[in-house]
């Protein structure tokens, strides 16, 4: 039978350095909040079931560690923080349902690799009672440092508490520790608060267990995949770790990027194949990109599906709804909101387009406005297969332009247009022939008087 797993994910921190008014755990990596990485990560790594330990905004902070997993998350509230050990303690009533194996994770520790934890897990499954995983610290201050004889791991020593030559080892607690469902609680319970912090540490679970006979190990995994949040500063550092590893993955995957470092991914940005990102391009949340579409410098996206070989800026604006079907293209300085662009349509210019639908091979001359918004509802504005739009027009919504129909440069068209017809909807010119030449002189002389006056 496959062994049953209980990930219990500490968030009760206070994180007062965060200078925050909300949860450290619901501040985004990837446009992701923190907790959720981490509960990603377990489920990835097929825990069964989550136990979410919780501070403040409970509610929030469980609804993001739920979001997008298949795996049920229990909430249990950490009112008074005593430490790590002391926090696992809270989960105690799921741990008594009985798992194999109980995992920590710390939900500001969004780097971890899901493979690390079946690793540990794996290792529990070999025999070891308690499972750590460690890295190589290149600065280990203020870290566990782990403590190992004969291969086996005999303590985890906090730095506060630590010995000088304790603190010269390198080799530290990452923090997510593995360990027997069945032996849990009676090891957690033994816990203590005797230290330098006056804190439950769950650390001091491997000299207990080595107390009782129990076989205890420490496992590598990278220092990145071990990082914590403690600071804006630290998250931005997480940031940048995180999308560097998803714009390799998508490189890997047949994406070009010319200069992917300023290019900046969500956790759940899709690429088909043969796409090119040009330099400093946002894609924000649920974006899909096409195969062998091109999305030019400056451009942000958030929200839109971009059909195959598409082509999108330099500064285009993607907002939330935005369709573009295959071949479409939205130039520069256009702004597309809300609306489905037609196959082979073009919108190459300085164009505000929200929420419309535009049919296939339409053309949006430059300047293009649909009204869409009256100060208080907002209205479709549809635009047939094959139309043309002429410069400078402003739709105001609702309106329909029929397939195949023109509107002229500069018209505020606010009645349909029927399919095939030219609506022109400007004011006539007139042309006033030799007026421009009796201004001119009419203000030559109106100078000279003045500058006569002036002498
Ligand atoms: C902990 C480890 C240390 C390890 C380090 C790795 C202990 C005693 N020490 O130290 O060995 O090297 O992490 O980063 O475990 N939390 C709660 N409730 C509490 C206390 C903590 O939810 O009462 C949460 C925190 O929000 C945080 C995590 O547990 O997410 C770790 O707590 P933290 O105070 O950062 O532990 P460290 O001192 O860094
Ligand atoms: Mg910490």
């Amino acid at each position: 039978m496959a062994r049953t797993c209980l990930a219990v994910v500490l968030a009760a921190g206070d994180a007062t350095r965060m200078k925050s008014s909300k949860s450290k755990v619901l501040h985004t990596v990837g446009n992701l909040p923190l907790i959720a990485h981490v509960t990603h990560a377990a489920a990835a790594a097929g825990v069964d079931k989550v136990a979410l330990v919780v501070g403040r905004d409970a509610e929030a902070v469980t609804k993001a560690a739920s979001n997008g997993i298949d795996i049920p998350v229990s909430a249990v509230e950490q009112t008074e923080r005593k430490g790590t050990g002391h926090a696992v303690l809270m989960a105690r009533d799921i741990i008594a349902e009985g798992f194999d194996d109980v995992v920590v994770l710390y939900g500001d520790a969004p780097l971890i690799d899901p493979g690390s934890l079946k690793a540990a897990i794996t290792e529990r499954g070999n025999g070891a009672d308690v499972v750590v995983l460690g890295f190589r610290a290149a600065d280990p201050t203020g870290y566990g440092r782990l403590i190992e004889r004969d291969g086996a791991l005999v303590a985890i020593r906090e730095h506060k508490d630590a010995t000088a030559e304790e603190r010269a080892i390198d080799f530290c607690n990452g923090g997510i520790i593995t360990f027997s469902g069945r032996e849990a609680i009676s090891l957690l319970e033994a816990i203590g608060n005797d230290n330098a912090k006056g804190e439950f540490y769950l650390t001091d679970i491997v000299e207990i267990a080595r107390a009782r006979d129990l076989k205890c190990v420490a496992i590598e995994a990278p220092e990145a995949d071990m990082m914590g949040c403690n600071t804006r500063a630290e998250l931005a550092d997480i940031e940048q770790v995180w999308q560097a590893r998803a714009r390799h993955g998508a490189m890997m995957a047949g994406v070009s990027m010319i200069d992917p470092g300023s290019v900046f991914l969500s956790h759940d940005t899709k690429f088909g194949t043969d796409v090119t990102v040009e330099p400093n391009v946002w894609f924000g949340p649920g974006v899909t990109v096409g195969a062998g579409a091109t999305i030019h410098a400056f451009s942000h996206l958030e929200g839109a599906v971009v059909g195959e070989g598409a082509m999108i800026g330099p500064f285009a604006r993607l907002r939330p709804g935005t369709e573009l079907a295959e071949r479409a293209k939205v130039g520069n300085f256009c702004e597309i909101k809300k609306a489905k662009v037609g196959a082979g349509a073009k919108v190459n210019h300085l164009t505000y387009i929200g929420d419309a639908v535009i049919g296939a091979g339409a053309n949006i001359g430059a300047g293009t406005i649909t009204c869409n918004y009256d100060g208080l509802n907002k209205h479709l504005t549809e635009i047939g297969e094959g139309s043309f739009i002429g410069s400078n027009s402003s739709l105001v919504a609702p309106i329909k332009i029929g397939n195949g129909a023109y509107v002229g440069s500069g018209s505020v068209v606010t009645e349909d247009v029927p399919e095939d017809a030219l609506a022109i909807a400007r004011a006539r010119q007139e042309n006033k022939p030799g007026r421009a030449r009796v201004l001119r002189d009419k203000i030559a002389a109106f100078k000279a008087r003045k500058n006569n006056a002036k002498t």
